[in-house]
């Protein structure tokens, strides 16, 4: 997609949901869409695909039946799946066009203009574990990708020793960019609930696209984040919580564990990835129930 060709396309997006936010707001829930509109809208400009000849509506065809999308969700609706792509294709063009959309995106005017990158996320488009964080740090910022500085690190690992690579997973943060911290040259900050409600809405839609078996949320503020405020991630860690139909293990943020040490606490976050293991139908070994028991 050459560039001009891919700001016309982000342009026409952003025209579309913007007409979709009015109508929302005056009360329309559903709007028709064609199969086919449909299709070309979960692929980016230069990457959608036409069907085969024998399967494309000759001139005279009878017009495909009209499916019923919703109008785009504010955070808390209910996710509608009826669109989501089922193949692994179809998912991976979706996701494309959902990062054009949110490569773009500048609702958080401040995050916007301190940001090097936007942090989309990553991994397998069709993958039945994903992991939702909080935000990007600094080298994800520099980078564009979740996870990869030394709580990423620690994460990569925690995703191997289950058994899986990073490639497998679905990695994912709520808010796609990094926090800004005016006048400190280092450090981070927790996002605030309005940035995060602005935000959410994109991690609704990887959700629905990729269709994870099962959501890790690593921390109290990706808990918080997915479910509002809950009793903190002491209390809530280790126990399944369902956040749109989709089962969600809350466990310790790994910059917790790289902050503390002890044994203890990486056995509890251990226990909690093997019940995830174990849900997943993933092979619990011995030698699995056996890490952390003692140093
Ligand atoms: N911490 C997070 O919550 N997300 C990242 O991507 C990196 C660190």
């Amino acid at each position: 997609m050459n560039n001009s060709a891919g700001n016309s396309y982000v342009e026409l997006l952003e025209a579309t949901i913007k007409h979709l936010e009015e109508l929302r707001e005056k009360g329309v829930k559903f709007v028709p869409v064609t199969q086919q509109t449909l299709a070309a809208l979960f692929a980016p400009a230069g990457l959608a695909r036409r069907a085969p000849a024998a399967q494309r509506p000759s001139q005279a065809a009878v017009p495909p039946p009209k499916a019923v999308v919703p109008v785009a969700r504010p955070a808390g609706m209910l996710i509608d799946t009826s669109a989501a792509p089922a193949d692994f294709e179809g998912k991976q063009a979706a996701l494309e066009a959902l990062r054009q959309r949110v490569l773009a995106c500048r609702k958080c005017q401040h995050l916007a203009e301190s940001r090097r990158n936007v942090v989309f996320g990553v991994g397998n488009p069709a993958a039945r574990l994903m992991f939702v964080g909080e935000a990007p740090g600094a080298e994800e910022d520099e980078q564009g990708e979740p996870f990869v500085g030394k709580a990423g690190q620690l994460l990569t690992k925690i995703i191997q020793t289950m058994g899986l690579r990073r490639e497998d997973v679905y990695i994912a943060n709520i808010l796609k960019c990094r926090p800004d911290t005016p006048g400190q040259a280092t450090g981070n900050r927790k996002p605030t609930p309005t940035e995060m409600t602005t935000c959410l809405p994109y991690l609704l839609e990887q959700i629905k696209i990729i269709r994870p078996e099962i959501i890790v949320a690593l921390g109290g503020t990706a808990v918080e984040g997915l479910f509002g405020k809950t009793q903190g991630i002491t209390k809530v860690r280790g126990q399944w919580m369902e956040f749109q139909g989709v089962p969600v293990m809350p466990t310790y943020h790994p910059a917790y564990l790289l902050r503390n040490q002890s044994l203890l606490e990486k056995r509890k976050v251990w226990e909690d990835m093997m019940q995830v293991m174990e849900r997943l139908g993933l092979p619990v070994t011995e030698k699995h129930r056996g890490y952390f028991l003692k140093g």
